[in-house]
Parts: C-alpha cells; sequence; structure tokens
C-alpha cells in the first residue's frame, strides 16, 4: 500500500491526537519499521491495520468508525491533490461510477505498484446505485467513508445499506439510495 496513504492516516491522527500522543502510540504499535512512512515508500496493509488498532486502543474508538473517518479524510486529499478527476463530476453517483474504470486506471498508471479494489456498479434507478467492493484488503469502513464523503462533497445524502455477497467473501455491496440530491432538496 501506497506510502501516502499512510502518511494521511498519521496526520489525522496528529490532527485529532497531538504530535507527541502520535508519536506514543505509534512507538507501542511493533510496526516494523518503527513507524516511519514516507510518502513514496510501500507498506504492507497490515502495517496499516495495525496502526488502526492502536488508535482504536488508545482513543476508545472502534477500528470500523476510524476507517469510515480517514475515508472522509482522505477524500479531502484526493480533492486537494488529484482535482482533475473531480472536474468533470456533477454528483456522487457520476464520481461512483467513474472510480473504477477511470479514476483507478489512472492512478494505477501513475502508480504502478497500487493495490486497488475492484468495483462494480449499476445503476437501478436515477437515485438508486448498487457498488460491489471487492478487495483482499479489510477495508470495507474505509470504502464506506469514502462513499460518505463523495456524498457530502456534492451536498447529496443517502441511505446506505451494505450487505454480503453470496459466495464472495472479500466482497461487499453497498445499497445507496439518495435522499437528497445534488441542488435539489430530497
Ligand atoms: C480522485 C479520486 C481517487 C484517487 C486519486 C484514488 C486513489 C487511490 C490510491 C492511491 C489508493 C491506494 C492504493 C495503494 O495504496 O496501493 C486507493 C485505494 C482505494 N480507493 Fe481510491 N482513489 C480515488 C477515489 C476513490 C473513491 C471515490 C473510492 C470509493 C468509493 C475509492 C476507493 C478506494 C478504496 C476502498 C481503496 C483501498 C484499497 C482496497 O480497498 O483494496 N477511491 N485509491
Amino acid at each position: 500500500m501506497k506510502g501516502t496513504i499512510f502518511v494521511e492516516l498519521i496526520k489525522m491522527a496528529e490532527d485529532a491526537f497531538g504530535e507527541d500522543t502520535v508519536d506514543d502510540v505509534l512507538d507501542k504499535a511493533d510496526l516494523e519499521n518503527g513507524g516511519a512512512f514516507t510518502a513514496v515508500g510501500n507498506y504492507p496493509c497490515s502495517e496499516l491495520v495495525k496502526i488502526v488498532v492502536a488508535f482504536s486502543e488508545h482513543s476508545g474508538i472502534s477500528p470500523e468508525d476510524l476507517q469510515r473517518k480517514f475515508g472522509h479524510w482522505i477524500m479531502d486529499h484526493f480533492v486537494e491533490n488529484y482535482p482533475g478527476f473531480f472536474k468533470d463530476k456533477k454528483d456522487t453517483f457520476g464520481l461512483l461510477e467513474a472510480v473504477d474504470g477511470e479514476i483507478h486506471v489512472e492512478v494505477k498508471k501513475l502508480y504502478p505498484d497500487a493495490e486497488l479494489p475492484k468495483f462494480t456498479t449499476e445503476r437501478i434507478a436515477e437515485d438508486h446505485l448498487e457498488m460491489v467492493y471487492t478487495s483482499p484488503r479489510p477495508l470495507v469502513e474505509f470504502c464506506h467513508g469514502m462513499i460518505e464523503a463523495s456524498l457530502e462533497r456534492f451536498n447529496e445524502a443517502a441511505d446506505i445499506q451494505r450487505c454480503p455477497v453470496a459466495a464472495q467473501a472479500d466482497s461487499a455491496k453497498f445499497d445507496i439510495t439518495l435522499t437528497k440530491k445534488a441542488g435539489k432538496a430530497a
């Protein structure tokens, strides 16, 4: 997993808990490289999971909630650093439908060693999207946070139901029904 992702997670933690606490928590987290991550490095996803668990134990916030918060945080980071991917997107569904076939394709060109999830989407109705997330990495809550952050970005709101996918243990389906659309009330 890309070092930028680790760097951002640590920034989020510093923002929430302060630098000294973050240093303490990372010291105690039994990380392979002692907690020194650079944006250009590559690190196992299991290290990210260890960091999340360490901050969860420190703060009492569940690892699931921390992953979701991190989804929101990283979206702000992407908007700032990759504005081109957002320029022609008018709403949440337009953005989510572009992740697999467009955005992550470009990400892979920029970073050939990026480990990206797989998405399929199906527009059930104008206000209803099904999005199936498939990844060997345990980041479904992070994904959920990114979907929520996408909604916020377009000033939309939705009911998001998540369910497992039969016979596909590494997948989850997000059933997203808009309750507020861009530029309109409910
Ligand atoms: C401009 C927008 C985006 C950019 C630049 C971007 C880029 C990236 C990058 C660099 C990674 C890390 C890969 C690695 O560390 O090896 C990643 C992972 C991921 N991205 Fe995106 N992404 C974007 C939008 C989205 C959106 C909208 C979603 C959600 C629905 C999403 C879902 C994910 C997930 C869940 C992962 C974690 C990897 C996994 O679960 O297997 N991304 N993305």
